[in-house]
């Protein structure tokens, strides 16, 4: 189990002001920031970034909404990162995530669901290679 994960808060959610709320919600669980930084994605690192996703019929929509506005990009450590920050974000679908999760309670949205969080420690490695955060 991986004890590191990769959170981006998307561009509505900074387009909101929702960045400080967001990530405190990571801190006060817990975890702990290793580096932050906001990024303006280019095409191509969001190609690379969301390559798992090439071909599907959201890709297009996906690379035009993440290049959209900067992102801010938080790698953070604690005990099982993964699975704990994938629960607390909630369903990709943000109109059907509880209340209580990030997406439950500042989106509606599908596409732009305000966060995305790293769902293996495979494509950890892969997202913070696409940012150059490692
Ligand atoms: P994210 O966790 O960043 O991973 C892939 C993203 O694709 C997802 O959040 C959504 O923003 C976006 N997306 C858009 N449409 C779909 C869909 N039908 N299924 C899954 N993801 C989608």
């Amino acid at each position: 189990m991986s004890d590191r994960t990769l959170i981006l808060v998307k561009p509505d959610a900074v387009k909101r002001g929702l960045v400080g709320r967001i990530i405190q919600r990571f801190e006060d669980k817990g975890f702990r920031i290793l580096n932050i930084k906001m990024i303006e994605m280019t095409r191509e690192m969001a190609d690379d970034f969301y390559s798992v996703h090439r071909g599907k019929p959201f890709f297009e929509n996906l690379v035009l909404f993440i290049t959209s506005g900067p992102v801010v990009a938080v790698i953070m450590e604690g005990r099982n990162a993964i699975d704990a920050v994938r629960i607390m974000i909630g369903s990709t679908d943000a109109s059907k995530a509880p209340p209580g999760s990030v997406r439950g309670d500042f989106s509606l949205g599908l596409t732009d669901n305000s966060i995305h969080a790293s769902d293996s420690e495979e494509s950890f490695i892969r997202e913070t290679r696409a940012l150059g955060l490692q």
